[in-house]
């Protein structure tokens, strides 16, 4: 397998909190990778910072063997890069296949207002995510919690990713729509897609995952298989409060 992403010691510091500290870790190409750490562990940061929507103060961040660190966040969108967000983010006053559509423009504000837009494409792509062709038309706030996270993944595959970071993908939804969103997902990782996956609902994550990485302030404590991460001494005191 060929190393996709590689974060190599990487530092990031919010005034006196250091969120990333010294952090290194590889993703393999179509490999999906299970990040995971109490709240406040760093895990979003690392997500916003492999965008590029902040800076680290040191270390390198490659992408294909290249430092993507200068890069602005929708050059590396361009590149491969995608994620969804802990609390949904839909543009509230565009429709489903609006927001699609951005996604499938992401640095093109002229052809995303003015060009005519692929709603075949549109269709598809919400139709992989699991809506059906009369959702196009709802607004963000007639969606209930686990459609906006389906959206999000509308959003992200719009962007045609080689690597999707996927931030607590199954937060606040039911059972029945965890269900659905693991399915979507074990589907995508057949199909060869690269994953890193956040998510505190480990019964879902588990099957979803080849490996593990445990963080805490901003540190990798665990690495390895998922069983072996949280059979880890370390990680159950720091995850589970043992
Ligand atoms: N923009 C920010 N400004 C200041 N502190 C931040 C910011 N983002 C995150 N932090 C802090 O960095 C630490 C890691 O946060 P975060 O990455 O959100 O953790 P996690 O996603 O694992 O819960 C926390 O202490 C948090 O308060
Ligand atoms: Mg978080």
């Amino acid at each position: 397998m060929a190393t996709l992403l590689e974060l190599d010691n990487v530092f990031k510091r919010f005034g006196g909190i250091v969120a990333t500290n010294g952090l290194s870790f590889n993703v393999e190409k179509g490999e999906s990778l299970a990040l995971i750490g109490p709240n406040g562990a760093g895990k979003t940061t690392i997500f916003s910072l492999i965008m590029g929507e902040i800076r680290q103060n040191s270390g390198a961040i490659r992408f294909k063997g290249h430092d993507i660190s200068a890069l602005p966040t929708h050059e590396r969108i361009k590149r491969g890069i995608s994620r969804t967000y802990q609390v949904p983010r839909p543009f509230g006053d565009m429709d489903v296949a609006q927001n699609i559509r951005v996604g499938m423009t992401p640095d093109n504000l002229w052809q995303m207002v003015f060009g005519a837009p692929d709603l075949q494409a549109e269709l598809e792509i919400a139709r992989s995510v699991g809506f059906r062709e009369e959702d196009l038309a709802r607004t963000p706030s007639t969606l209930s919690m686990g459609d906006l996270r389906k959206l999000e993944l509308a959003r992200t595959l719009a962007t045609k990713p080689e690597i999707m970071l996927l931030d607590e993908v199954f937060a606040g939804l039911t059972v029945a729509e965890i269900d659905q969103i693991a399915e979507l997902l074990a589907e995508k990782r057949k199909e060869g897609m690269t994953f890193i996956i956040v998510s505190h609902d480990l019964r879902a994550l588990e099957p979803l995952v080849d490996r593990a990485v445990a963080m805490t302030f901003g540190k990798a404590i665990a690495e390895g298989s998922f069983g072996e991460v949280m059979g880890d001494a370390a990680v159950r005191a720091a995850y589970l409060g043992e």
